[in-house]
Formats: C-alpha cells, sequence, structure tokens
C-alpha cells in the first residue's frame, strides 16, 4: 500500500534494530485519511470472505479496526486489556505475552459480542511475534467462531509473528511488510 509506505519512510523512526516508532500517524497521533485508505485495503482483500465482526485490541488496533469494520459495514469489538469489572462466567480470556514489554496481559471480550456463526476478520497495528494475533484467534475459537483472516498495518517480517500464524493455518495480509531496520532505515520486503 503505497501510501502507507510512504507515511512509514517519511515519519517513521527507527529506534532500534527492532523497534519502529510511528506515533505521528498510528501509535499516538492517528492519520484520519491514512486509516480511511487502510479500511478500503483491508475490505479489498478480504471482500470474499462475508466477514460478520472486525476483532482488534485496544488501544492502537481500534483506529484501523473501526475503519475497516465500517467499509465491511460490521461492527467492532476491541478485546480489553484492563480486568473488566464483569462476571468471568459472561467474558472470553486469553494470556498475550508481550516480548516488548516482558508481561503478560490477560485480554478478554464480552461473550455476548461473539457468537458460533461469526466470520471474524482480526485487525492489529503490528505483527512482531504473533502473541496479541494469536491471543485474538484464541478468544474466537473459545466462541467456536471462525477466523477468516489477520490483517496487519506494519509487519515487522524479520521476527517470527508471520510464519508461525501462517504456519498455524491462517490467512494473513499484512499493508507493509518490513524486512529489517538497519542502520537507521526500514527496508522493506519487496513483493
Ligand atoms: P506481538 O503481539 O506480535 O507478539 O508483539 P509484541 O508482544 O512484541 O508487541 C507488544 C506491543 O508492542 C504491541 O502494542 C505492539 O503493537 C507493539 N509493537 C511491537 N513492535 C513494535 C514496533 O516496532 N513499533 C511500535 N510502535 N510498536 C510495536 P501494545 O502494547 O498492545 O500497545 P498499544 O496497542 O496500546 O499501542
Amino acid at each position: 500500500m503505497e501510501l502507507l509506505r510512504k507515511k512509514v519512510i517519511d515519519e517513521g523512526i527507527v529506534l532500534s534494530n527492532q523497534v519502529l516508532k510511528v506515533d505521528s500517524f498510528l501509535n499516538h497521533q492517528m492519520d484520519p485519511v491514512l486509516m480511511k485508505e487502510v479500511g478500503k485495503e483491508f475490505t479489498r482483500r478480504f471482500a470474499d470472505q462475508e466477514v460478520t465482526r472486525v476483532l482488534t485490541i485496544e488501544s492502537s488496533g481500534i483506529a484501523p479496526g473501526i475503519m475497516t469494520a465500517l467499509e465491511l459495514n460490521v461492527p467492532l469489538i476491541f478485546a480489553r486489556k484492563q480486568k473488566s469489572l464483569t462476571l468471568k462466567q459472561d467474558i472470553y480470556v486469553e494470556k498475550v505475552f508481550s516480548f516488548t514489554k516482558q508481561e503478560s496481559n490477560e485480554i478478554t471480550v464480552s461473550k455476548k459480542f461473539m457468537k458460533p456463526t461469526d466470520r471474524v476478520l482480526i485487525i492489529d497495528d503490528f505483527l512482531a511475534n504473533g502473541e496479541a494475533a494469536f491471543g485474538l484467534a484464541r478468544i474466537v475459537e473459545q466462541a467456536g467462531a471462525t477466523v477468516v483472516g489477520i490483517g496487519i498495518v506494519i509487519e515487522k517480517s524479520f521476527q517470527p509473528g508471520r510464519q508461525l500464524l501462517l504456519e498455524a493455518g491462517y490467512r494473513v495480509e499484512s499493508l507493509v511488510r518490513i524486512a529489517a531496520l538497519d542502520n537507521g532505515t526500514v527496508n522493506f520486503v519487496e513483493e
């Protein structure tokens, strides 16, 4: 996706060979024009999947998630990271380990928003080790629903998430794929 690629080149800050900072358009300040295009592109890629729900995780997944849900004309659910006040029996809970933060979070989704007949598109801002995507997929599977695919805004292809998700049988569509973050520059996977 050319607009996104240009944004990454113009505004992305390579913090280390592992981390790309994109807080001017995705992780802190958000660019609504770009997010609208992101929503259209995911919709185009998953148009054949009869999606009934989009699922993401707070907080940075919400912007690309809502724009995709708007285009698909379906609801967006975001998994919460905070402990819910709802009774445990009313929520799906999964543990997600963050390698970046070296901590485990419980993510939760209310049972009332996901049914076995749902065809769920998972959207997230970054794909690194795939922990968040796997946690979201396990929630969909707890509900007896179907994961139709995983849409990622920025994939760090040098980390194992994509490969692990493909091996687990999921369809992964990433709008930009980063091969390496070396010497302060972003190298893209050429497709
Ligand atoms: P994983 O889910 O693929 O295994 O990733 P990981 O545990 O490494 O990521 C934890 C958090 O760090 C996630 O956000 C993820 O989006 C973010 N992240 C991972 N790599 C990068 C990167 O190179 N740059 C930036 N900017 N973020 C990265 P989170 O903790 O859920 O934060 P938020 O959604 O509340 O912003």
